[in-house]
């Protein structure tokens, strides 16, 4: 294997939303790596403006330069500016971002710390045992978001409160068609992992609502069916508010102002994957709470999202009651919410495309879209 492609196949498990993996990579040379870097805007309601793709790219470019010092690699990139044309004016199509990476070997530096843990981390779905974290658990976790800040709930009240708006946003989810097309594509039912895909068994539902969610997921008037007869408390409190609750803490990661440009989409990601691989070393799992920092987002810039009213405002109250909550601080910073606790075994497990499918030629492939599960 050449240089990139060492360090491509440790650095491909960096994680995406929906395990989309909206990244494609060209081989230039021995020590040159182009990265393409897709979005889902087209069928994603998680991702209308693309940011959390290219948050993903972040965490994609940090986890190549830790994986490019375990060969002992300095890695050097070099971002697309915000006014590259994203929009191809002849088809209409969206261009990938173009990210270069260029190697540079250096026979004295170290590994990095955090390489040994990039294919062990992974997400947790499922509760965790709610153990305090010490001080210095928490200011390795603080030190790895540098330059961003972690705001920590942690006791039980604020977990509460964290859950709970969690449970709440997540009505959103469960109600609205744009998001059931998501889910119906993403989920791979009846397995334990899954190349490109999220296995059901990682979803942190127990088998009666796997069961419940695989029978009303069959097509949209039947989830509205279901939903109609028997709401969605139940999938709300299991694979919300019970996990919310049963966690060490949330921790947000935020940034000094809103992240609205790629270059300071892309420092955030990075930082995310510093904490994330920093929390597995320090023998800990997390869960992204992604989507109410993504619906209240909309809400804040009027961001069509649904056809469904209600939700709109749903969104609203989402934005306003995540303001309460990081009471002091502006919302719009929070680039980052999870939950994080000790780890447990996981019951299923995202793996990744093999590298052979992930390295394509110029000019760039239209990203593939998952079929429908
Ligand atoms: C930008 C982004 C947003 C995500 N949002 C969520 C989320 O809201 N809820 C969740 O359970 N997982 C979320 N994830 C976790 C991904 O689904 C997960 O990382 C991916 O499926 C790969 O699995 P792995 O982390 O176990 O390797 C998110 C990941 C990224 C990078």
């Amino acid at each position: 294997m050449s240089l990139p492609e060492k360090v491509l196949e440790l650095a491909r498990w960096a994680p995406s939303g929906d395990n989309s993996q909206p990244w494609r990579f060209r081989i230039v040379s021995e020590r040159e790596i182009e990265v393409y870097g897709y979005d889902t805007r087209s069928h994603c309601v998680y991702d209308l403006d693309g940011w959390s793709s290219e948050l993903a790219h972040g965490m994609l470019l940090e986890t190549i330069a830790i994986a490019a010092t375990a060969y002992g690699a300095r890695a050097h990139f070099t971002l697309p500016g915000d006014a590259m044309q994203r929009r191809d004016a002849a088809t209409g199509e969206m261009r990938p971002l173009r990210y270069g990476v260029r190697l540079e070997t250096d026979s004295t530096l170290r590994p990095d710390p955090l390489a040994p843990f990039i294919v062990a981390r992974s997400v947790q779905r499922w509760p965790m045992y709610p153990r305090v974290l010490g001080p210095a658990e928490r200011q390795s976790i603080e030190e790895a978001a540098r330059p961003l800040q972690i705001k920590w709930f942690a006791s039980w009240p604020e977990r509460a409160r964290i859950a709970a708006l969690c449970m709440k946003n997540a009505r959103i989810r469960m109600t609205i068609p744009e998001a059931y097309s998501v889910h119906r594509a993403v989920i791979a039912w009846g397995s334990r992992s899954s190349e490109d895909r999220l296995p059901d068994r990682s979803l942190g539902a127990g088998p009666v609502l796997l069961a419940m969610m695989r029978y009303a997921m069959k097509s949209w008037p039947r989830l509205q069916r279901v939903n109609r007869w028997t709401g969605t408390l139940l999938p709300r409190v299991e694979l919300d508010f019970l996990p919310g609750l049963l966690c060490s803490a949330h921790a947000a990661v935020v940034a000094e102002r809103e992240p609205t440009s790629l270059a300071e989409r892309i420092a955030a990601g990075r930082a995310i994957q510093r904490v994330w691989l920093t929390a597995t070393k320090l023998g800990m799992q997390m869960q992204p709470q992604h989507t109410p920092l993504v619906f209240a987002r909309y809400a804040r810039r009027g961001q069509r999202f649904t056809s469904s009213p209600k939700a709109v405002s749903e969104a609203a109250t989402v934005a306003a009651e995540l303001e309460a909550a990081f009471a002091g601080m502006e919302p719009a910073n929070v680039a980052w919410l999870a939950r994080i606790g000790p780890a447990r075994r996981l019951r299923g497990r995202s793996l990744r495309l093999p590298l052979d499918r992930l390295i394509v030629g110029e000019p760039p492939p239209a990203l593939p879209q998952p079929a429908s599960g």
